[in-house]
């Protein structure tokens, strides 16, 4: 076992993602590296000031996520952040079944699968932190226009809600969070085919907002008050309601 402080990052290769690497390793962590694109990944390490290890995967297929855990078996791993992820813009039926089957498997059963197989590790030793990188999306009642992925990220905020109280509740030394941020400057957008509706704040922030926020043992982070204020307000009216608003922001993004 290499011992020290190690963080388990996925999506590495850019946006929130990098920007969470190079904050851990600053604060003294070394970090596993996990994406596809293995040049930006090395492009990363070599900017960073601790040791880093390189794990080139898939996950949107399970023998990515089981790649990745075996990858990293002889390490010391306190912090693993689920935080590969994207999206897609348009109406449901016209995303090509595939691809919306591939946001299911990267968004939710990549999460579902490498938090289960790092909690039993993190249950052993007493101690580990997961944080879920979700979206003030999973916070909404729907998303028409980007349905598939409002949906995904409301199952990691579920899911996530519901680990964070049983490991609270057994006292088991291993905490849980999700991050939920609203629009963020990364190539989220690129990928998605989307505009934003309101100026997205940039992934260092993210990072660092979320970095704090765990530290505070926050279980759901939101990290700007406009995002805060518009999850409130969704409660407070009937979910139809909720939904053709949500639709509206929607519309103004494409
Ligand atoms: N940007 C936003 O406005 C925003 C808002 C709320 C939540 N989020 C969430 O934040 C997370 C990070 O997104 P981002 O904004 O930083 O976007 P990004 O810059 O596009 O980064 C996405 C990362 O996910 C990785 N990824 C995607 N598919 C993958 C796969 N099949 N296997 C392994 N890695 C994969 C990408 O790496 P490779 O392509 O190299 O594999 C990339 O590193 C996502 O979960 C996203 O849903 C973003």
């Amino acid at each position: 076992m290499i011992n020290g402080k190690w963080a388990v990052i996925t999506g590495a290769s850019s946006g929130i993602g990098a920007e969470f690497a190079k904050l851990y390793s600053a604060r003294g962590f070394s970090v596993v590296l996990a994406a596809r694109r293995e040049e930006r990944l090395k492009k990363l390490a070599g900017e960073l000031t601790t040791p880093s290890r390189i794990v080139v995967c898939d996950l949107s297929e399970i023998d990515g996520c089981k790649k990745l855990y075996e990858s990293v078996k002889d390490l010391d791993v306190d912090l693993l952040i689920n935080n590969a992820g994207f999206g897609a813009v348009g109406r449901f039926e016209t995303i090509p079944l595939k691809d919306q089957l591939k946001m299911l498997d990267v968004n939710c059963r990549a999460v579902a699968a490498l938090t289960h197989m790092f909690l039993n590790d993190f249950k052993q030793k007493r101690r580990g932190t997961i944080l879920n990188v979700a979206s003030s999306a999973g916070l909404l009642p729907g998303g028409p226009d980007m349905a598939m992925y409002y949906a995904t990220k409301s199952f990691v905020v579920s899911l996530t809600s519901a680990l964070a109280e049983e490991q609270r509740a057994m006292r088991s030394g291993v905490r849980i969070a999700a991050l939920c941020p609203g629009p963020v400057d990364t190539e989220f957008n690129d990928v998605a085919n989307v505009k934003f509706a309101l100026k997205g704040i940039t992934a260092a922030y993210c990072a660092k907002y979320a970095a704090y926020s765990l530290e505070k043992g926050e279980v759901i982070i939101v990290p700007e008050d406009k995002m805060k204020a518009a999850v409130f307000a969704s409660r407070l009216v009937p979910r139809s309601l909720a939904v053709r608003v949500t639709a509206h922001q929607q519309r103004k993004k494409q």
